[in-house]
């Protein structure tokens, strides 16, 4: 008879911290009997936009949902153009599509994966919108000149901040620089096992959010524009709330953990830090010869290590980009695309798991054997 079984890998790419707090917190709201969006989501709401330094914060079903809102309710919709980076998990993209809008791909910065502010003035057109910078792998996008060039062009700014909470850009959250937009998928820096939040300083804006987020309600009952149900529950938030106490503690290790990496690789190119960010390393990335990533990968994994390629293809080669008519070269995220290995940084790893990583990958990188 043939056994199919799973392996769990040893040290996993990602893990969800979750403790008697979350669990304590879910069990009241379950026993509350009140499960829908409520005090907790507020509570939640309210919380966030303080640690994002903004005056408001509205919580959404999902990051996809977050940042499909946030486009609308800017006004954003067909004809317009939204200049953002092909570099990124498909969502950032997708959410322009969903509104009718053309995401327009603008080149990466090889050292830092985040959009090349060099390029974008010459892909503004006169339907360009939007800039909308993801903030990769926790690591700030270079936000003084794209908020220059938004601000000579009459241009929203929307952050994708989905893989950088509490990421710092000259001292200042991310998030807090234009309309932010974030994720608490499970793998994020913290969770809310699904969610997404939206935070602004412009009231108005915030109360459209909510009314999308709420099939155009203002008035129970009264629909004054087409909306959807983007709500997130009561019991997400609550795991949220609980998650948003740990995140300092949580990046702390993180960046331990990074830190201890790249002292200790000798044989790749380790994440580059720009001064004046603050990097939460939602992923450790490296980059390795690309000839040599399937076999780096492959021994990783025979060594119970997890590793992850986040992105093996750029959004512009992605299928249904293609079948948009997509066919742009973008150099260096295609390089990227090839060369790019995530691994391990979340909290949970202790020393061993830190050494192990570290001399697998420098053994694994100049050509090592498999164990
Ligand atoms: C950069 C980026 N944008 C958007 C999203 C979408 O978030 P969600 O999965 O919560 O919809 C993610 C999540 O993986 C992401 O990493």
């Amino acid at each position: 008879m043939c056994m199919i079984y799973w392996r769990v890998a040893v040290i996993p790419i990602a893990r969800p911290l979750i403790g008697a707090e979350e669990k304590h917190a879910v069990l009241e709201v379950l026993d509350s009997g009140m499960l829908a969006q409520g005090r907790q989501v507020q509570a939640f709401e309210e919380a966030f936009a303080r640690v994002c330094q903004v005056g408001h914060a509205v919580a959404t079903s999902s990051g996809t949902t977050a940042l499909h809102i946030a486009l609308l309710a800017h006004g954003i919709g067909s004809g317009d153009e939204v200049i953002t980076t092909p570099f990124t998990f498909i969502a950032s993209a997708n959410a322009v599509l969903y509104t009718g809008a053309r995401p327009v791909f603008v080149d990466i910065d090889p050292r830092t994966f985040n959009i090349d502010p060099e390029h974008i003035e010459a892909a503004i057109t006169e339907r360009t919108r939007a800039i909308l910078p993801v903030h990769l792998y926790g690591l700030p996008a270079d936000m003084d000149p794209i908020l220059e060039i938004a601000g000579r062009h009459g241009l929203v700014v929307l952050e994708d901040a989905c893989q950088a909470h509490g990421a710092l850009y000259r001292g200042r959250p991310v998030g807090s620089f234009g309309t932010g937009c974030f994720s608490f998928y499970p793998t994020k820096n913290m969770t809310s096992a699904e969610g997404g939040m939206i935070t602004t300083d412009d009231a108005e804006l915030a109360e459209k959010c909510r009314v999308i987020r709420q099939h155009g309600m203002r008035r129970r009952y009264y629909h004054d524009e087409l909306g959807y149900n983007f709500r997130m529950t009561d019991v997400h938030a609550a795991i949220g709330l609980a998650q948003l106490d740990k995140l300092a503690r949580f990046n702390d290790a993180r960046q331990a953990n990074a830190a201890y990496l790249s002292s200790h690789l000798s044989e790749v190119t380790v994440p580059y830090v720009p001064d004046g960010c603050t990097h939460v390393f939602h992923q450790y990335t490296i980059r390795v010869a690309a000839a040599r990533r399937e076999g780096i990968v492959e021994g990783l994994k025979a060594r119970d290590i997890g590793s992850m390629i986040y992105y093996p293809v750029p959004v512009h080669q992605q299928r249904p980009y293609r079948d948009l008519g997509y066919r742009q070269t973008l150099a260096q995220a295609e390089y990227a695309a090839q060369e790019v290995l995530s691994l391990p940084v979340h909290p949970s790893l202790d020393t061993r798991d830190l050494e192990a990583i570290a001399s697998a990958v420098n053994e694994l990188s100049m050509g090592g054997q498999d164990a």
